[in-house]
């Protein structure tokens, strides 16, 4: 059906991986939380409501809720309708009342070796502190408050806190430059931003301040600037707006104790902005209810998790795994979470493993990139650790192939840990498609859906492919984690996921994807112009709306090409305005960097005369995208010339 352009790749693994099956051992299988995956998966189906309330019946909720699913306005779903609830009453109240207040419930480990924890009960007392903080600069439910820092501990409190005291947040990924969080919080219209003087990576500083400086000065919404003191760099504040997050916290306002505000299962609890189609980015918008049952039940069952685990989900809180791995799933059900500030591979190749053997990491989940990314390095960097903690592995954001799989499997997991890929996105909430620990593995396929999702794939009219023909990934009922709107923008909500199969009432993933003989998916990639580089989620409309606000630049239009170690590059093509003088290369590339962050940098810029365009003035970026690559530019009866 033509959707896979530039999937060749891809399908060449799937047809190599398809037939290779990995039995999960018995010391796994023995001690998982779910046996009988098939029979877990055709219960829940046959009763959807049912499975969900169960569910959501192992939390603490402050009033029982009087529907569990209200689809009479749908596509926008209500979930646990009447209920009254807190996310952080699960996350950390509730706690509080067990043997777990003293239990540790975040590791933390800087770029330079200092080290930080948290029991429960301390943990609580820092968002509480910071929860009356913000109280006292009138932030108040409903309100946005826009964080913006690197993956240091006040991070997960000032999410927490915000999220205490019923406000939503919106995380800007530390990675993000200028640009980006000037439209973040300007679409979010927040008057708080929290932040940090800097941020460490690879031994150097990152200027977070100066970037939130001028975001603020660009958006004009924010009223007060809370920064961290990280990196200790001399930062710019203005009086009156800024105040140093220490001092704040010396304040007598700042009092251990706050009351969790009781919300309705439905209210928000936050905004996270990801890259669409077109245009700029969406703010994908979660509840309080249906998203903690729904990410604590998938980490529960998907990574098993108990008492005495060790876990480190090695994403960024800045991205939706973040949001749902390493701060609310783990915490409300009361784990031990890892997180590490740095890179990976900083100072030596060895640091993720080391710090795996250091703390005893029993399960750990990362992204296809950096496991390709380290394998380079060659097996000698593990092979020094004794890795024998692990017990579970994951991946996530990307197709991950075989090779990288079976590399993670023998070298990081000692083949013992099975592997679990869980294909989601920010949208979903949680894992949709993943296996359990119990599920025969195959290298490249996220197997199965979770027990409760109904996930299909079809062709344009809505008919089920066939086993091994690519067709569009499509969920098909709803479920308790999925995002409830676009922040400020509900038509775009229902034109961009559920306009497609309107019809049959089914939720467009924007992927490709096709089944084996066995129902095992396997994903193929993007179906639109969202890209996937190093894991990390851009739109082609935002790279080239950077690369035109450099002033020498009339149109661009950006494509991803294929690449072994990041899974896709972007590739620039740029018309130059009349009479300018040309820009060097990596001016260009140094405007795109500070306006939109160095994830936003396209691999490769050329200038170029014209565009190919349909008649009615459309980049084609198929046949930039087919030039590029050296593949058929297939069918171009409506390119304009
Ligand atoms: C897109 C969503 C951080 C949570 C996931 C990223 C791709 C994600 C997998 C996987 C193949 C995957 C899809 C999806 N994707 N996980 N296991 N196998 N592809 O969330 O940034 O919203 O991106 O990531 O293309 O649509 P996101």
């Amino acid at each position: 059906m033509g959707i896979n352009v530039g999937g060749d790749d891809r399908i060449q693994d799937i047809v190599e991986a398809e037939h290779e099956v990995y039995e999960p051992p018995a010391s796994v299988v023995e001690s998982a939380h779910v046996q009988k995956w098939e029979e877990m998966r055709a219960e829940a189906e046959a009763d959807l409501e049912a499975f969900w309330a169960e569910r959501a019946g192992e939390l603490e909720w402050y009033e029982q809720w009087d529907q569990v699913l209200d689809d009479g306005e749908a596509p926008f779903y209500k979930w646990f309708v009447g209920a009254k609830t807190n996310l952080v009453h699960n996350a950390l109240d509730r706690h509080l009342k067990t043997w777990r207040k003293n239990k540790l419930a975040l590791i933390w480990e800087g770029e330079g070796g200092e080290k930080r924890t948290f029991s429960y009960y301390a943990l609580s007392r820092e968002v509480c502190k910071f929860a009356n903080v913000l109280k006292s600069m009138g932030v108040k439910k409903g309100d946005r408050v826009t964080i913006y820092m690197g993956r240091i501990p006040e991070l997960v409190i000032a999410m927490l806190a915000t999220a205490k005291i019923g406000a939503m947040h919106s995380v800007v990924y530390g990675g993000f430059s200028t640009e980006a969080l000037a439209e973040r919080i300007e679409d979010a219209r927040s008057r708080v931003l929290v932040t940090a003087d800097g941020g460490w990576i690879r031994g150097k500083t990152v200027n977070l301040k100066e970037i939130a400086n001028e975001a603020v000065r660009r958006s004009g919404y924010v009223e007060h600037v809370i920064t961290v003191k990280r990196t200790e760099q001399d930062v710019e504040m203005v009086t009156g707006r800024d105040f140093w997050y220490d001092d704040l916290l010396g304040l007598p306002v700042a009092e251990q104790r706050c009351e969790t505000e009781v919300m309705d299962a439905e209210d928000p609890l936050f905004i996270l902005y990801t890259s669409g189609t077109t245009g700029k980015p969406k703010g994908v918008l979660h509840t309080h209810g249906g998203y903690q049952v729904y990410i604590s039940t998938t980490l529960k069952y998907v990574f098993d998790l108990k008492d005495d685990d060790r876990w480190w989900c090695a994403a960024d809180p800045g991205w939706i795994t973040g949001h749902s791995y390493i701060v609310y799933g783990p915490l409300i059900l009361g784990a031990t979470s890892f997180m590490y500030e740095g890179a990976p591979d900083y100072p030596y190749p060895n640091r993720w493993w080391s710090l795996i053997e250091r703390y005893g990491i029993t399960v750990f989940y990362t992204a296809p990139t950096a496991i390709r990314g380290l394998m380079r390095y060659g097996d000698s960097w593990p092979n020094r650790h004794s890795l024998s903690s692990l017990r579970l592995l994951g991946t996530v954001g990307e197709p991950i192939n075989p090779e990288a799989w079976r590399w993670y499997h023998k070298v990081i997991g000692r083949e013992k840990c099975p592997i679990m890929d869980t294909w989601w996105q920010t949208e979903t909430g949680g894992f949709m498609i993943t296996p359990l620990p119990v599920t025969p593995l195959k290298p490249g396929s996220a197997t199965k859906p979770f027990p409760g999702i109904v996930a299909d794939v079809v062709d344009e009219e809505g008919n089920s492919c066939d086993p091994n023909e690519d067709g569009y990934l499509v969920i098909k009922r709803p479920w308790p984690g999925m995002l409830r709107t676009v922040y400020g923008d509900p038509d775009r909500y229902v034109e961009q996921y559920w306009s497609r199969y309107a019809d049959q009432g089914w939720y467009l993933t924007g992927d490709s994807a096709r089944k084996d003989d066995d129902g095992y998916f396997w994903i193929i990639g993007r179906i639109d112009d969202v890209l996937k580089v190093s894991g990390y989620r851009l739109g082609t409309a935002e790279v080239e709306s950077a690369l035109v606000s450099h002033a020498a630049v009339a149109e661009a239009a950006a494509i991803g090409v294929p690449d072994e170690l990041k899974g896709n590059v972007i590739h620039a093509f740029c018309i130059l305005r009349q009479g300018v003088e040309r820009p060097s290369i990596d001016k260009l590339k140094s405007h795109v960097r500070s306006e939109m962050g160095p994830i936003a940098v396209p691999a490769h810029i050329e200038y170029v005369d014209s565009l190919p365009k349909t008649r009615s003035g459309k980049i084609m970026r198929r046949v930039l995208k087919a030039q590029a690559t050296g593949q058929e530019v297939g069918d171009i009866s409506t390119l304009a010339d």
